[in-house]
């Protein structure tokens, strides 16, 4: 079995909603590293991106990212920036599975629309994804397994992870 497994992928692609029902199906923790982030900068995400910018967003990333990745027992949601660091790439195969979940544009957009909680994603959305995944193309690509979630139910993503986990 894997120290941990580490859910990567881009905005919208299920990270959160599928690493609570793993975690829950493993009797693993679940660590969300946007909220752990949000704790640890006591401002949310969009605030931190609006006072300190997106370097500082991404420094306090890295950072919990290396704290968390030497415990064990552990699936945790990655946000869907933290594979652009090569050094954050290395420490997530060093620290456990690494599940990439993927999900087709349109999909992302109806996923993502109204959330007011993604800077990245401020003012044409469905602009601002399709140029985003245009810009991360291949990024995602270094993962232990690929899941494309567009058309499968959260339950069958877990038995899917977890047949090749076990
Ligand atoms: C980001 C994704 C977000 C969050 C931040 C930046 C990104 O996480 O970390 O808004 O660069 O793709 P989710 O993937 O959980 O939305």
């Amino acid at each position: 079995m894997h120290r941990n497994i580490i859910l990567i992928g881009f905005m919208g692609t299920g990270k959160s909603t599928v690493g609570q029902a793993l975690a829950a199906a493993l009797d693993w923790t679940f660590v969300d590293m946007d909220e752990r982030i949000v704790e640890k900068a006591g401002q949310s995400i969009p605030e931190i991106f609006a006072t300190h910018g997106e370097a500082y967003f991404r420094d306090l990333e890295s950072d919990v990212l290396h704290e968390l990745a030497g415990g064990a027992k552990q699936v945790i949601a990655t946000g869907g920036g933290a594979v652009l660091r090569p050094a954050n790439r290395e420490v997530m195969l060093k620290g456990g599975l690494v599940v990439n979940l993927k999900a087709d544009a349109e999909t992302i957009i109806h996923r993502v629309k109204g959330d007011a909680n993604r800077p990245l994603l401020a003012g044409d959305v469905e602009e601002r994804v399709r140029k985003l995944l245009q810009e991360r193309r291949g990024m995602y690509d270094y993962a232990h397994l690929a899941i494309d979630t567009s058309s499968m139910q959260v339950d069958e993503i877990v038995k899917t992870i977890l047949a090749h986990a076990t």
